[in-house]
């Protein structure tokens, strides 16, 4: 299976996933692709041999089909069988969503469907929440939507900060996405439960 990876910024997560497509696994990264040329990730994925492209959604301004009809090039000179968003920040069209539905996998950092969108642990802490952790799911047209694939599940400590949240967050994430690819590579939808 041929792994396509969607990035924006330092990329822990695609650098998890590509470094657990070895061996026995059934899948490879066959591209990693960012919406900003100076994405840290990019140059991780170069040092690991992935084909790596850029397309900078600032020149499209609001005009989000223009920019997705440039996202698709490299993506389909690819031809990936499965896409994985990973850290990547921008909202895609339902057009865009539609061509890879049910092929392509997000991590998003809470215990969705709570505090879809952004500052999730700022929000789990404001919200008094005792669990927090992180999602992954299959990318509908809704945002931050899908059926669940995976969650980790961790507690909120007494003191933790949004910051602090989010290191531990992370940590699991990076522990979460790998084993859902592999099981999902594997045609097996069943959730990954952690810890
Ligand atoms: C992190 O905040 C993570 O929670 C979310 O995307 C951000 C960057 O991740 N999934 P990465 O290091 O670029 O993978």
């Amino acid at each position: 299976k041929r792994v396509a990876i969607l990035i924006s910024g330092g990329g822990s997560n695609m650098v998890s996933l590509v470094d657990s497509m070895v061996g026995d696994h059934p899948a490879r990264p066959c591209l990693v692709l960012s919406n900003d040329a100076e994405a840290g990730g990019l140059k991780k994925a170069a040092a690991r041999g992935i084909p790596t492209a850029a397309v900078d959604h600032r020149p499209f301004k609001g005009d989000r089909a223009a920019f997705e009809a440039e996202l698709l090039k490299p993506l389909e000179q690819a031809q990936p069988d499965i896409i994985c968003l990973a850290g990547f920040m921008r909202v895609l069209t339902g057009d865009f969503v539609s061509r890879f539905q049910g092929r392509m996998l997000n991590i998003h950092p809470s215990l969705l469907p709570k505090f879809k969108g952004l500052n999730t642990h700022a929000r789990a802490i404001e919200a008094g929440e005792t669990e927090h952790g992180c999602s992954v799911h299959e990318v509908t047209a809704a945002l931050d939507d899908g059926p669940i694939l995976g969650q980790a599940r961790i507690r909120i400590e007494a003191g933790d900060s949004a910051e602090s949240l989010a290191a531990k967050v992370l940590i699991w994430e990076h522990k979460l996405y790998p084993a859902v690819l592999r099981r999902y590579a594997n045609g097996d939808r069943t959730p990954v439960l952690l810890p």
